[in-house]
C-alpha cells in the first residue's frame, strides 16, 4: 500500500495536500490540475464501466479489461468482488496506466450482502426506518470488507402492477413511504463521510418511471401525464439525491418517446437544474447500445444523445469509449461536455477517498471479519421477522405450539438457496436457513417436526426452469404429480398441523421476471387443496416477490403468513413468528387484488365522476365490474397480529389552518388483545376540492409503536401545508385553500376520519 501512496503522490505534484473527508475546496484544485494532464481518450476512459469481464486475480493485467486498463480506457468496474480480485485489477490502474487513476467498483448490493436481508419489497413491510438504514448499513460494512465501494442500489421505482417481476425490488406502490424508504437507504449506505472505508456510494434506480412498464413487462413504454410523473413516480428519486445519493441509473424505458438514457428533461432538466443533483448519471446495463433498437440512431448517434441528455457513465456498452472522439470531431458533442461528465466521475472517486488511497476499500483483516458476522445475521434475522404479513389468521391457528407434530410441506420448505430471492449476488447460498432448518432448530426435541415435498414448483417443467434459479434450486421430482401428493398426505395425517411452504421461487420475480399469471403454481395449489382435505389445520407461508391473487386460498386457508423472501436467515425468522417468539407486524405496501384483471389497483386512486357508492360492489353506469368487486384482497397497509389494535375516534387540535399553522391530529390506539405487540398507525389525507382531481387518499405520516397487552397509547401527528401540498396542472407545488380530511387508521381502508380546512 505504501509503494502505491508513492506513486499517487509521485504523479499528483501539487502543493494541496489530497483529503478525502469532505472538503471541496481541495477537490475542485486537485480535480483541475489531474484534468490539465489528461486527453481526450483518457476523458473519454474514465466515462467506460465494464462489467469485470476475464479477470483472474494473478493475470489481472494481462486480461482484456486489464489492458483496457493499462491504456487508460476504464472508469470502474463492476461484478467483481474480493479484497484480493480488486487489489490485484486497482493495482493495474494505479500502477500501470499513464495517470494512474484509481478505479470504482461497483455490485448489485440490493438487499444486503453475504448476510442478506429481506428483498426491498418485503423490508418496505415493516415500516420501519431505522430497520431500513440499518440493513442498508450492514449490506455497505459488508460490501466495503470485500472491495466493493458502489452499490446500484436504491431501486426506488414506483410499482402498481405485480405482472412486473421487478416490483420485488422496490418498496411497492406508495410515493411516501418509498419517499422515506429511499432516504433510509442513501443514508445507510452513505453514512455520513462517503470517504470512511465502511461506506459505500450508492446509486439511485431506475431513473425514470421504470417501475409503470405497460402491461407490466419488463424493459416496455411507460409514457404518463408530467402530473403524474411529478406527484406519484418522481418524488422518491428526488428524495434520494436530497439525501446525498452520489449517483442515479438511467433507466431502460422510454419516457414521452425518448429513452430515458437520452432523456435531456429527465437528466438535465429535472434532476440537475430542478433537483440540484450534484453527482453522476451511469446507464443501465447497454442502455445506449438499446437505444439502437428502440429506434433512435445508430450506435456514434445514440452515444452522443445520452451525452448531450446528461448521461456521465457508460455501462458495458462501450458506445462512448468506441464513438465520442469521433462525435466530437463531427461537432456532434463538445469538449466541454465530456469534461463534464469525466470530472464527475473523478469527484465521485475523490470523495470516496479513492485518491487518498486507492486500496482504502481492500483490507483483508476486515473482509475476514467483517462478512456475515453472527450480529450482523442476528439483525437479519429480526428485520427479516419484521417484514412478514399476517394476511389472514383465524381461530388463531397462529401462533403454534412447540409440541406435538408438525407437518412441513411444500416444494419451498427445504430449499436454502431459494431463501435469499432475487438479487442476491453475494448471497451464502448454503449456510442459508430453509424453513425446515429454522423449524428443526426452533422446536429441538420438544415435537417432531416431518417433512414432504408435496409437489414440484409447477406441472410444467419448462416453466420450472425458467423459474427456479435457471434449474439451481430445484431438483425436479419424477414422481407423478399425484404420487408426491399422496406421500404429503400421508405426513399430514399423521400430524397435528400442517405448514404449507408455498408460492414463488427467488427467480419469479426481479429483473425478467414478468408474469401475467400472479397465482400459486396450479401444481402447488393440487397440493394445497389435497392438503386441506385432510381436515388438518393449515398454515400457508407463502413465498413471493409480488402480490399475488389469493382469492381461492383466503377463503379456504386458515392462516395465511407473507413471508416474502426474507433472506439468508428467513428460516429463522419465519420459526420465530410461526411460534409466536415474535409477534407479526408488518404491513403491506402494495395492494393485493383479487385477481389480475383489477391490475393497476392502488389505494391513492381517483375517485372519478361515478364512483360506486360506498359498501355497493356493483351498480349499472358506475365504475366497477361486473365480475369482481372494486376491492382488493389485501389493502395498502394490511397486516394483522396476534393481539388487536383499536383506534378511537381521530381528533384534531383545531379546525381550520392558515398556510403558516399547523394541527395536531391524534387518535389512542389500545392493544385490546392478550400479548404485546407492534401496530403501524398510519395517517392519509384528502384534499376534497382542488384545481385539479386529488387521490381519495394519501399516505402523509405513520408510527410504528409498541403496545403491551391492555396498554393505550396516545399517537400524534403534526399535519401542515407541506403535507397539502401537490403539483398542479402548471406543475407548480402548491396547496390550494379548501377542505381536507384526514384519517388515522391500521391500514389504508379501515380508518377514522375528521375534517379541517386550508385558510
Ligand atoms: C439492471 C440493473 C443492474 C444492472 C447491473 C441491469 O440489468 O437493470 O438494475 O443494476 O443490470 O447489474
Amino acid at each position: 500500500m505504501k509503494k502505491t501512496l508513492t506513486i499517487v503522490a509521485f504523479v499528483f505534484t501539487f502543493s494541496v495536500t489530497v483529503h478525502a473527508q469532505g472538503s471541496n475546496t481541495k477537490m475542485k484544485p486537485f480535480i483541475d490540475a489531474l484534468m490539465k494532464k489528461m486527453t481526450v481518450e483518457e476523458k473519454i476512459g474514465q466515462l467506460n464501466l465494464p462489467g469485470s469481464g476475464d479477470i483472474v486475480t494473478g493475470q489481472a493485467s494481462n486480461s482484456d479489461i486489464g489492458k483496457k486498463i493499462r491504456e487508460g480506457k476504464v472508469g470502474g468496474l463492476f461484478n467483481i468482488k474480493t479484497v484480493e480480485k480488486i487489489r490485484a485489477v486497482q493495482k493495474v490502474a494505479v500502477e500501470e496506466s499513464r495517470l494512474k487513476i484509481p478505479m470504482i467498483f461497483g455490485m448489485d448490493v440490493i438487499h444486503g450482502y453475504e448476510t442478506v436481508f429481506p428483498i426491498p419489497l418485503g423490508l418496505s413491510c415493516t415500516w420501519d426506518m431505522k430497520a431500513v438504514e440499518r440493513s442498508a448499513r450492514i449490506a455497505a460494512m459488508e460490501a466495503s470488507a470485500d472491495g466493493i465501494n458502489w452499490t446500484f442500489s436504491p431501486m426506488v421505482d414506483i410499482a402498481r402492477d405485480p405482472r412486473w417481476g421487478r416490483i420485488a425490488e422496490g418498496s411497492g406502490e406508495d410515493v411516501y413511504l418509498g419517499s422515506q424508504i429511499a432516504k433510509a437507504m442513501v443514508k445507510g449506505y452513505q453514512g455520513d463521510d462517503l470517504s470512511r472505508n465502511n461506506t459505500i456510494m450508492a446509486c439511485v434506480k431506475h431513473y425514470a418511471m421504470y417501475g409503470a412498464a405497460e402491461a407490466g413487462r419488463d424493459y416496455n413504454t411507460t409514457d404518463m401525464s408530467r402530473v403524474r410523473m411529478y406527484n406519484e413516480y418522481l418524488p422518491p428519486y428526488k428524495a434520494a439525491v436530497d439525501a446525498g445519493a452520489g449517483s442515479v441509473m438511467a433507466s431502460f424505458n422510454e419516457v414521452d418517446g425518448i429513452p430515458a438514457t437520452a432523456n435531456k428533461f429527465l437528466m438535465t432538466d429535472v434532476l440537475r437544474k430542478q433537483w440540484g443533483f450534484k453527482g453522476f448519471v451511469v446507464t443501465d446495463y447497454t442502455g445506449i447500445n438499446e437505444m439502437i433498437e428502440h429506434g433512435i440512431g445508430d450506435l456514434k448517434t445514440v452515444s452522443a444523445k445520452a451525452l448531450n441528455a446528461g448521461i456521465d457513465m457508460d455501462m458495458v456498452g462501450e458506445g462512448f469509449l468506441t464513438t465520442l472522439t469521433k462525435s466530437l470531431q463531427e461537432g456532434k458533442v463538445t469538449t466541454a461536455q465530456i469534461d463534464a461528465a469525466c470530472r464527475l466521475i473523478l469527484e465521485a472517486k475523490y470523495k470516496l477517498g479513492l485518491f487518498d488511497d486507492p486500496y482504502r476499500y481492500c483490507d483483508p483483516n476486515r473482509s475476514k471479519t467483517e462478512i456475515f458476522t453472527a450480529a450482523n445475521r442476528k439483525t437479519a434475522r429480526e428485520i427479516a421477522a419484521q417484514s412478514f404479513v399476517l394476511l389472514k389468521n383465524n381461530g388463531n391457528v397462529l401462533p403454534l405450539k412447540k409440541s406435538g407434530t408438525i407437518a412441513l410441506i411444500g416444494p419451498l420448505a427445504d430449499t436454502r438457496e431459494n431463501m435469499p430471492g432475487t438479487w442476491s449476488v453475494a448471497a451464502n447460498f448454503a449456510k442459508a436457513i430453509s424453513v425446515r432448518d429454522g423449524l428443526q432448530e426452533a422446536v429441538g426435541s420438544n415435537a417432531k417436526i416431518l417433512y414432504a415435498k408435496g409437489s414440484n414448483l409447477d406441472a410444467d417443467s419448462a416453466f420450472e426452469q425458467r423459474a427456479g434459479m435457471f434449474g439451481k434450486a430445484f431438483k425436479r421430482d419424477s414422481r407423478t404429480a399425484q404420487q408426491i401428493i399422496d406421500e404429503a398426505v400421508a405426513v399430514a395425517n399423521q400430524s397435528d398441523v400442517v405448514v404449507a411452504a408455498l408460492g414463488e421461487s427467488a427467480e419469479m420475480t426481479g429483473e425478467s421476471s414478468s408474469s401475467t399469471n400472479i397465482e400459486i403454481p396450479q401444481a402447488q395449489k393440487d397440493l394445497l387443496m389435497a392438503l386441506l382435505k385432510t381436515g388438518k389445520p393449515v398454515v400457508l407461508v407463502l413465498f413471493t416477490g409480488r402480490p399475488l391473487a389469493l382469492k381461492w386460498e383466503n377463503d379456504n386457508v386458515p392462516a395465511i403468513l407473507n413471508v416474502w423472501f426474507g433472506g439468508s436467515e428467513a428460516g429463522s425468522a419465519i420459526a420465530d413468528v410461526l411460534f409466536g417468539d415474535v409477534n407479526p407486524s408488518g404491513k403491506l405496501s402494495t395492494t393485493f387484488p383479487q385477481n389480475i384483471g383489477q391490475v393497476p389497483i392502488y389505494y391513492n386512486h381517483k375517485n372519478t365522476g361515478r364512483p360506486l357508492a360506498e359498501g355497493k360492489w356493483f351498480q349499472k353506469f358506475r365504475s366497477n365490474y361486473l365480475d369482481v368487486s372494486n376491492d382488493p384482497l389485501y389493502p395498502f397497509g394490511f397486516g394483522l397480529s396476534y393481539t388487536n389494535f383499536t383506534y378511537s375516534a381521530v381528533e384534531l387540535s383545531r379546525s381550520s389552518i392558515k398556510p403558516t399553522e399547523t394541527l395536531t391530529a391524534s387518535i389512542t390506539v389500545t392493544n385490546s388483545g392478550a400479548v404485546a405487540g407492534k401496530e403501524v398507525v398510519q395517517l392519509y389525507i384528502r384534499d376534497l376540492v382542488g384545481s385539479s382531481t386529488r387521490p381519495v387518499k394519501e399516505l402523509k405520516g405513520f408510527q410504528k409503536i409498541e403496545l403491551k397487552a391492555g396498554e393505550s397509547k396516545k399517537i400524534s401527528f403534526t399535519v401542515s401545508v407541506n403535507d397539502l401540498k401537490f403539483y398542479n396542472y402548471d406543475l407548480k407545488y402548491v396547496a390550494e385553500p379548501g377542505d381536507f380530511k384526514v384519517f388515522i387508521g391500521g391500514n389504508s381502508r379501515d380508518t377514522k376520519e375528521a375534517n379541517f380546512k386550508l385558510l
